[in-house]
């Protein structure tokens, strides 16, 4: 039974500690121990690495080919090598074992690449690099160029590479000859390895009492890609840790290497290189003038160990199965490098105008009249809210697509009053299905041998909330379909409501009984796969059906919203994600905002982090601070576990109700800059909530700070995180003014220190900036959507500033159509000026109510012949009333 459980049946209150016991140490882990053995055999004086390159076919220079000898002994394994230019800053590498054969022909030959399932083929297909593609040969190397001044340079024998920017090394491969591609190898023989190479446990081995079977033998891939002359790494999330990740190996930093392997992580400690519940294998490097990154294209478990030195900072890859496939970017800034990365995995979908709104989840709401009490309660408060979540007990049984009717006798009724305000409901549909005849689902996947399967080729069967279940086997087209089918629109999971939305979780897949709290290894998909091959890349795909599901069941005509747990590269075009069971204790919340960075920074925008904390009870002031930080993640909703006591931000006594009353206002107040960064992130996967150095490359003191960040590239916060709080240090970087977003006080030093009481949240808007905000409070973001807007023209000191707003219906996929609008506001030389750059017709009623002016001064304004009065304030002025329109062109001069 699974620990979580079994503490809910029993009662006990524990205290919380992460059992890490249950999850393989690298060492403990046969392929990373190989791997990491390697490396410390590779630094003998003599060793060389064993591959050369031959064969090669420059004909076309974006796509080159050839043979990886591998030379052992007196064996020689034959690979492929391709290297492709991908777009003007982009270059991709494959290595594979051609012509594979097992003895087994039920098992997949080939070497498993998660590629298909998971990169945006819509605008990968279309991409090639724009300029001439050039290639030299000069004494055993190979000098690709490409793009703005970059070179991919090959050398053959020993076979490394670099990739050089404008003419500086940025990355170097295989320069610490950590290259290792474990060939297919005959069982009881030693042909094929080094002497020295580790070979136990390569077949079989055990851990925590459970045999994991390697049908295949040893095959893990493993290279070290090395970012010359840069100090910070980020990315590779999940791990609860800092935003700059730290060395592994080391006794400064962490001794385990950061695991990338989706598990169901209980109570997870905070800076931690541990495995979570998703994974995404970019890694970005950024220094003042340039960046790049790497994206390792592989499904398997893989371990990343890093390393700093004067050169710059290492990093070791070590997937346990797989192609070695990866891709390498690099530009001038953080900015460019993550949108080359985004055309590879695809930019962030476009939410709904609600999901950017306060969600309230518990596990759970107990029955219909509960959920409906709640959503009044929000009311009676005058409390902003968009969406009630449902966790597992709305089911029978945790039989997911149907209800417990004794508790729930009128979902569509329920979900009909909920609309009345345009309040949304979200259930949970978990992966694990109940291994109980007569329950359809479970009938379906086995009679149409839609499970995985285990060794004997039978459904598999572990233990999750229902007990037995089994799972969707999603690299079953068909199986795939028919997930996607359980999400139509007149079933009964909703009838016809279309404000349904929808919660995976689980889908690690978590399994009680299962290794490492997951599902064995060894286990079948369609095709012959292992779940070895794909484990990290599960949770998406069936996730990506859920996607097909919802988006059928609208008919197309709604933007599907999905909480997924489990996460890889890609789901950032279907879903949100959340660090998951996160602790009722400072140093959760505090540990939050650089997870949030991280993710962001990884290309997965929509994240948040259980506000208040997911286990126990947060204290007022926890509870509050949560608040005030929680109104900056891009995904935010408060959520707690089965046990602890009730606390909607209504049932806050005073003061801290009227300080969390305030945090949700204040997001609703600046949905329109939340709409406006996630419009760019659908353009150029540019974070929501972005790390100071993505915004301020150029500045290395910023690199490391995870405490403070902007949103959009317009306003800076920093939230409280620590019990007692009276002052906080806020780093303003850039060198030019901030305005307080409160009270418009400006400020010109970098370093400041500003009081915390307990309603005050550290909060700036950068001058040089116009941000858009709503003022008028209404009980949902929906029904905000014909309200006038306010402007905060934060002038900088050469006397500019400049803003867009996005806008659109919030709900459709109009807007492909071109159904937005888009303003660009512009300050310069004492004008301010509307500057549309697109204005569908819907939108023509949408004005403004108010334009506050921060940094300069005007007694009066006119606009053709219109004049305006100007209420002068301590820090600028304000225009009322000017009614000018977003999607019109308009100049307004002062005076
Ligand atoms: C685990 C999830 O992380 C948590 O948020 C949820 O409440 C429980 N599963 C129960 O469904």
């Amino acid at each position: 039974m699974h620990p979580f459980k079994l503490l809910v049946l029993t009662g006990i209150v524990p205290v919380l500690a992460v059992k890490d016991y249950l999850f393989r140490k690298c060492d403990q882990n046969p392929f990373c121990h190989r791997n990491r053995h390697y490396a410390v055999e590779a630094q003998r004086p003599d060793f060389v690495t064993p591959y050369t390159l031959a064969n090669l076919d420059t004909a076309d220079p974006a796509h080159i080919t050839g043979t990886l000898v591998k030379s052992v002994g007196d064996q020689t394994v034959d690979l492929s090598l391709l290297i492709e230019i991908k777009t003007d800053n982009t270059v991709h590498f494959v290595v594979d074992e051609p012509n594979r054969k097992l003895d087994n022909p039920a098992l997949q030959a080939s070497r498993y690449s998660p590629a298909g399932d998971i990169l945006d083929h819509s605008q990968v297909s279309k991409l090639k690099p724009t300029k001439n593609v050039k290639v030299s040969k000069k004494d055993g190397a190979v000098t690709i160029s490409f793009g703005d001044g970059n070179e991919v340079e090959i050398t053959l024998s020993p076979f490394k590479a670099r990739l050089l920017h404008k003419g500086t090394e940025q990355v170097a491969l295989n320069n610490r000859q950590l290259l290792n591609f474990e060939q297919l190898r005959k069982k009881d023989s030693n042909d094929g390895w080094n002497s020295w190479e580790l070979q136990d446990n390569a077949w079989s081995d055990s851990f925590d009492g459970k045999t994991d079977e390697k049908s295949r033998g040893p095959e893990a891939v493993a290279l070290d890609i090395d970012f010359s002359n840069y100090k910070h790494v980020f990315g590779i999330p999940e791990h609860a840790d800092s935003l700059s990740l730290k060395e592994t190996n080391s006794e400064s930093g962490h001794s385990e290497p950061y695991r990338l392997f989706n598990v169901d992580i209980f109570e997870y400690e905070t800076q931690s290189p541990m495995p979570m519940y998703g994974s995404i294998p970019f890694m970005m490097a950024s220094k003042t003038d340039s960046a790049t990154g790497v994206f390792w294209l592989n499904g398997a478990d893989t371990y990343v160990d890093v390393s700093k030195s004067s050169q710059g900072v290492g990093s070791h890859w070590i997937s346990e199965a797989g192609k070695l496939d990866f891709y390498l970017f690099v530009d001038d800034k953080p900015a460019h490098v993550l949108e080359a990365y985004g055309k590879l995995t695809g930019m962030a979908a476009l939410p709904q105008a609600f999901a950017i709104g306060y969600h309230q989840c518990r596990w759970n709401y107990n029955s219909q009249s509960d959920v409906l009490e709640v959503n009044a309660n929000f009311d009676e408060a005058s409390l902003p809210y968009d969406v009630i979540w449902l966790d597992v007990e709305y089911t029978d049984a945790k039989k997911y697509f149907t209800w417990n009717k004794d508790q729930f006798p009128e979902p569509v009724e329920m979900l009909g009053e909920l609309d009345e305000t345009k309040r949304k409901l979200v259930t949970i549909i978990d992966p694990h299905i109940k291994a109980e005849k007569s329950y359809f689902v479970y009938d379906d996947l086995v009679n149409k041998n839609f499970a995985v399967q285990d060794r004997a080729n039978k459904p598999y069967e572990g233990h999750c909330w229902p007990g037995n279940s089994v799972w969707v086997d999603s690299m079953n087209p068909a199986a795939s379909e028919y997930w996607a089918s359980l999400y139509a629109f007149g079933n009964d999971l909703g009838g016809d409501a279309l404000n349904l939305h929808i919660w995976n979780d689980m889908n690690e897949p978590s399994v009680f009984s299962g290794p490492e709290t997951t599902a064995p290894k060894y286990l079948l998909h369609h095709g012959g796969w292992e779940h070895r091959d794909l484990h990290n890349v599960y949770g998406q795909t069936l996730t990506n059906r859920t996607f097909d599901g919802m988006l059928s069941r609208y008919n197309g005509e709604q933007r599907p919203f999905i909480l997924t747990r489990s996460y890889y590269a890609g789901s950032q075009r279907i879903a949100a994600m959340w660090t998951g069971d996160n602790q009722a204790d400072w140093a959760y919340l505090k540990e939050a905002t650089p997870m949030i960075l991280t993710s962001g920074i990884a290309g997965m925008p929509f994240s948040g982090a259980d506000v208040g904390g997911f286990f126990n009870n947060p204290d007022s002031e926890l509870l509050t601070r949560w608040y005030q930080a929680g109104a900056f993640y891009p995904f935010f909703r408060g959520h707690a576990h089965i046990d602890s006591a009730r606390r909607e931000p209504y049932l806050a006594e005073e003061p801290y109700k009227s300080a969390i009353s305030n945090a949700l206002h204040l997001r609703y107040q600046l949905l329109p800059q939340f709409y406006s960064a996630f419009y760019e992130a659908s353009q150029t996967l540019a974070p929501v909530m972005r790390p100071l150095f993505f915004e301020f490359p150029e500045e290395e003191a910023v690199y490391a700070i995870d405490d403070e960040f902007l949103i959009g590239d317009s306003l800076l916060a920093k939230p409280v995180v620590d019990r007692g709080a009276k002052s906080i240090d806020v780093v303003l970087p850039g060198g030019g003014v901030y305005y307080d977003y409160f009270t418009g006080k400006a400020h010109r030093a970098n370093k400041i220190t500003v009081p915390t009481e307990l309603e005050s949240i550290p909060l700036f808007v950068r001058g040089g900036k116009i941000i858009t905000r709503r003022d008028r409070h209404r009980r949902s973001a929906e029904l905000m959507a014909n309200d006038p807007y306010t402007l905060v023209v934060a002038v900088d000191d050469s006397g500019r500033a400049s803003g867009k707003l996005y806008t659109d219906d919030g709900i459709s996929y109009g807007y492909e159509k071109g159904h937005y609008a888009l303003a660009e506001f512009v300050y310069e030389s004492g004008q301010l000026k509307n500057k549309v750059t697109h204005a569908d017709k819907a939108f023509n009623d949408l004005n403004i109510e108010r334009i506050i002016v921060y940094g300069a001064q005007a007694s009066t304004a006119h606009a053709g012949k219109t004049k305006f009065d100007l209420e002068q304030t301590d820090a600028g002025f304000i225009v009322r009333n000017p009614r000018f329109k977003i999607a019109e062109n308009w100049t307004l001069t002062f005076k």
